[in-house]
């Protein structure tokens, strides 16, 4: 097999851990004899300055072609805050149609996580957070912008189709993964009674055709409070676009950090295009330091293959990256693994 891999390293720490997770990917596709053939974007907060652009539209149209786009970082200290992210990574999902937004939270043996008396027994769980509707679409306006009488009006848009492929495409995750078989809602029924009821009405609905998954329901505030203090009550999650947004950073931080969580854009459909990123951001005070934790590109990477169907050699990078955390890496956090960037990388390509 051969596969087309759009690569956009981004900005500040980007390039950095993409290349990281570059070298996984050629080591382990020449273990599992498969081929991987890159093609390179530049994208992010340098061209923004040098050309005013974000995602042409030229590139968008080429990035339609490939099944998958590994994304490094955007962000970048010089560009007002929203341009690059609804520029490039917003643009992208929507554009692409990846209304999944996956993100497994697993505690590897070997990472101290912020939680006393929880290991790795207690938390392994994905979130499931949709990501294409919610309150992300842009919907709404000023009224009288600038003057006392100013009206900001955000709107959160949930529709049927939108909630519900994002709802199937839980529950058949859920019994695929195959682990306590439970889904949990997370919504808020008792305040937001259009949103949250079209997501709790068509969850009850859909779990009709899943009989096997066992259902649960969850108001996202006191998700927050289970996530930390029993996280082993929880195999699958599923949530809206902000909310979801806001768990994700909850869950990377009860894992270990931004240095190993990664997460994935999925489009499920048939010819669909996704894409995987490490969830930290550029970090650019560490840009250019050989500093930065590569972990997560790297599990990005092994998202990516697990997508891809290469599950062999998602597998392995797995098994070379608990190896690694167990062994060697002391601390996930830049500067204190006890190793460079590129060390790291160098560490699980050996035990690949
Ligand atoms: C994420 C990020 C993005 C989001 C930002 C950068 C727009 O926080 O992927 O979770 O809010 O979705
Ligand atoms: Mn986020």
């Amino acid at each position: 097999m051969a596969y087309k891999i759009a690569v956009i390293p981004g900005d500040g720490t980007g390039p950095e851990v993409v290349d990281e997770g570059l070298k996984v990917l050629k080591a382990v596709s020449k273990k599992e004899n498969f081929q991987l053939d890159f093609a390179f974007y530049d994208l992010g907060g340098e061209r923004y300055l040098r050309t005013g652009e974000t995602l042409p539209d030229s590139v968008l149209e080429e990035l339609k072609k490939v099944p998958a786009i590994f994304l490094g970082a955007i962000g970048h200290p010089q560009v007002r805050p929203g341009i690059l992210e609804q520029g490039i990574l917003l643009r992208l999902r929507f554009s692409l149609d990846q209304y999944i937004n996956l993100r497994p939270v697993k505690l590897y043996p070997g990472v101290e996580g912020p939680l006393k008396d929880k290991g790795p027994e207690h938390i392994n769980f994905v979130i499931i957070r949709e990501n294409t509707e919610g309150l992300y679409t842009g919907a709404g306006g000023f009224l009288k912008k600038g003057t006392p009488d100013e009206v900001a009006i955000q709107e959160s848009i949930n529709t049927r189709k939108g909630v519900e492929r994002c709802l199937r495409y839980a529950f058949a995750f859920c019994l695929q993964r195959n682990k306590a078989c439970k889904l949990t809602l997370a919504a808020k029924t008792n305040v937001l009674n259009y949103a949250s009821d079209l997501w709790a009405r068509t969850f009850n609905e859909v779990a009709k055709d899943y009989p096997q998954v066992k259902i649960d329901y969850t108001h996202v505030d006191a998700l927050c409070m289970w996530m930390v203090k029993n996280p082993e009550w929880f195999d699958v999650i599923v949530t809206d676009n902000l909310f979801g947004d806001i768990i994700t950073d909850l869950g990377a931080m009860i894992q270990g950090g931004l240095g190993i969580a990664a997460g994935g854009n999925i489009n499920p459909g048939p010819g669909g295009v996704s894409m995987f990123e490490p969830m930290g951001g550029s970090a650019p005070k560490y840009a250019g330091k050989n500093m930065i934790n590569p972990l997560a590109a790297i599990a990005a990477c092994q998202m990516m293959l697990d997508y891809l169907g290469e599950k062999k050699a998602a597998q392995r990078i797995e098994n070379a990256m608990i190896r690694v955390l167990g062994r060697h890496v002391k601390s996930l956090a830049a500067g204190e693994m006890g190793y460079t960037t590129k060390e790291v990388g160098d560490l699980v390509v050996e035990y690949l």
